[in-house]
């Protein structure tokens, strides 16, 4: 296995390189999301994710960041995003201040000398467009919050990285900026956009990893508690809740019993802890009215395997 880079070039050798940079900077990848995000850089694609809630679909793009050693530049969509909260705006207030001061010196300003660059509000995809010693990776998270006019939109943006603005002229990315979008699949992203990307749909990961992410996220919460964490979760999934926990919520949950100074996860404090990972009433009664119990035994298992495989490694 090749030494865990600390910076990922924009060519790594291969998904290991991929799966050892972002390791690096605190996130797990498994080889299948690994090999997209080789694949995006390759192939110098966006990278479309999509998944559940809280299955680390933002927290790539972070890392990605982190591990390129590059500036995030983060768009959140949200209902009625339109272009020019996406790309640029004029800084109304101090045009008018300069015009004010303009017209006390006695001066009769033209247009033109409003629309400079010093009054323009330049947002995260016309920062995009600026130059850097390295790339940035530009985030535009929850797509599927946005409309149908703002996708078209982004699908012409990244099919050319230009833009332009009547008042300066056009501006074009002479490296193109690293691209994450990602999508909670609220509604189908169009299929014109999702052409463009490398696609990946993050699932909720298995015990072990969800155990590493746990211990790396929260060091503090000693490894049998984030067994029973991620075994408790896992069992939670399977109950068909409206909400499935995610892995933030096995997170928060691990932090919430190692505050309450819990080592395990035995029922009664389970049940007090329930508002950590269950966020909705009707979830919380389902898994109170007949889910707990397997949601405990889930917890003492996956805590029962570590100690057995302990001390197998301890030859015992
Ligand atoms: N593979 C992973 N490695 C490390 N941390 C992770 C991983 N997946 C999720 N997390 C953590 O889980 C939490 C939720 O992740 P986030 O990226 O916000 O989810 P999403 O954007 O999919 O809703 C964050 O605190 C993140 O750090
Ligand atoms: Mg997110």
């Amino acid at each position: 296995m090749p030494p865990m880079a600390a910076t990922l070039t924009a060519t790594p050798a291969g998904p290991e390189e991929v799966r050892g940079a972002l390791a690096a900077h605190g996130y797990l990848a498994d080889e299948d999301l690994a090999t997209a995000v080789f694949l995006m850089l390759a192939l110098e694609r966006p990278l479309f994710v999509e998944g559940d809630p809280g299955v680390g679909k933002t927290e790539l793009a972070l890392a990605l960041a982190r591990a390129r050693g590059a500036e995030l530049l983060r768009l959140q969509c949200y209902e009625g995003i339109d272009a020019s909260q996406a790309l640029y705006e004029w800084d109304y207030p101090r045009q008018l201040l300069a015009l004010r001061a303009m017209e006390a010196a006695g001066e009769r300003p033209e247009e033109a000398a409003l629309y400079r660059e010093r009054f323009l509000l330049a947002r995260p995809l016309l920062q995009a467009l600026e130059d850097r010693p390295v790339p940035p990776v530009l985030l535009v998270d929850e797509v599927d919050r946005a409309d149908d006019e703002f996708e078209a939109f982004l699908l012409e943006f990244l099919a050319g990285f230009t833009v332009t603005i009547p008042e300066l002229g056009t501006r074009r990315a002479t490296r193109p900026p690293v691209v994450v979008l990602t999508s909670n699949r609220t509604r189908d992203v169009h299929d014109a956009l999702k052409r463009r990307c490398v696609y990946h749909w993050i699932d909720h990961p298995d015990l072990e990893r969800e155990v590493e992410i746990v211990t790396t996220r929260v060091p503090e919460a000693p490894v049998p508690l984030a067994r029973a964490v991620a075994g408790a979760v896992g069992a939670l999934r399977a109950l068909e809740l409206y909400k499935p926990p995610g892995v933030a919520e096995s997170i928060d949950w691990a932090r919430a019993l190692v505050h309450l100074g819990a080592d395990r996860l035995e029922r009664p404090v389970a049940e007090r802890t329930l508002g950590v990972v269950c966020k909705h009433r009707e979830d919380l009664e389902r898994v109170r009215d007949g889910g707990l119990d397997a949601v405990v035994a889930a917890a003492q298992a996956a805590t029962g395997t570590s100690t057995q495989a302990a001390a197998e490694g301890a030859g015992a």
